[in-house]
């Protein structure tokens, strides 16, 4: 029985339809990241904001979980695991894995900017949408942008630092504070393996790599986990 941390990025959803951000047809090649993803966008222009969450979580809606999601599903057979993700689609969860932590929150979370107050969000959310608890027109997605603090970071740091295993699944490694994880890893002496398309920024500081597919090497790779359990 190990314990298993597993980090997700946008790349474990690509094969179930959801758009990743940096390739050639990435979101942020459609949309200034300082338009739909800053606190600051959305005070400009909350309309344009609202609609491409809507977009995104419309997508997420008609996608199905992937190999990638259920084999992490099928890991917790033999291993402690916890899937740390960047993404804000339920596909892991809907993949059968459990407490999953979504350090950039949820497409399926509203967030009212002027109390705080929590709600699970409509499918459509729209400006005008009052908060339920203070009653302001102040909905936003439950998502942290730019220039935010990730949700949950000190449960990360006390997964990564019990861990034995460290794994990076489908992130290109741009975005802080998670393309910290493996230097973290690494200095508590903690092994580190990378399982993504082709090799992400932080790829040098992995002890291992696979690179392909994540319907196909994720499974492979959980498949020698089982067996060797
Ligand atoms: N299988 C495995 N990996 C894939 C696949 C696939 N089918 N398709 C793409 N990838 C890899 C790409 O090679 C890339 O390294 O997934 C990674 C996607 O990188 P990004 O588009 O940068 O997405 P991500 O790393 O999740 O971005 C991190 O940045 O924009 C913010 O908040 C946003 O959570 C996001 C964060």
């Amino acid at each position: 029985m190990a314990r298993i941390v597993v980090l997700t990025g946008a790349g474990i959803s690509a094969e179930s339809g959801i758009r990743t951000f940096r390739a050639a047809d990435g979101l942020w090649e459609d949309h200034r990241i300082e338009d739909v993803a800053t606190p600051e966008g959305f005070a400009r222009d909350p309309e344009l904001v609202l609609r491409f969450y809507n977009e995104r979580r419309a997508a997420a809606a008609a996608a199905e979980p992937n190999a990638a999601h259920r084999a992490l599903a099928r890991l917790t057979q033999a291993h402690q695991v916890t899937v740390v993700t960047q993404n804000v689609d339920d596909l892991h969860e809907r993949g059968g894995s459990r407490g999953v932590i979504h350090m950039h929150g949820t497409l399926n979370g509203a967030l009212c900017a002027r109390c705080g107050h929590r709600w699970t969000a409509p499918r459509v959310m729209q400006v005008t949408d009052p908060c339920p608890a203070c009653g302001a027109p102040a909905s936003r997605p439950d998502i942290v942008w730019f220039g935010e603090m990730p949700y949950r970071m000190a449960e990360i740091w006390q997964a990564l630092r019990a861990a034995d295993l460290f794994v990076s699944i489908g992130t290109s490694g741009n975005v802080y504070p998670a393309a910290g994880f493996v230097a973290d890893a690494r200095h508590a002496g903690i092994a580190t393996l990378e399982l993504n398309l082709e090799p992400s920024a932080g790829s040098r500081l992995f002890d291992a790599a696979r690179h392909g597919p994540a319907t196909q090497i994720v499974p492979a790779w959980v498949a020698e986990m089982l067996a060797a359990a």
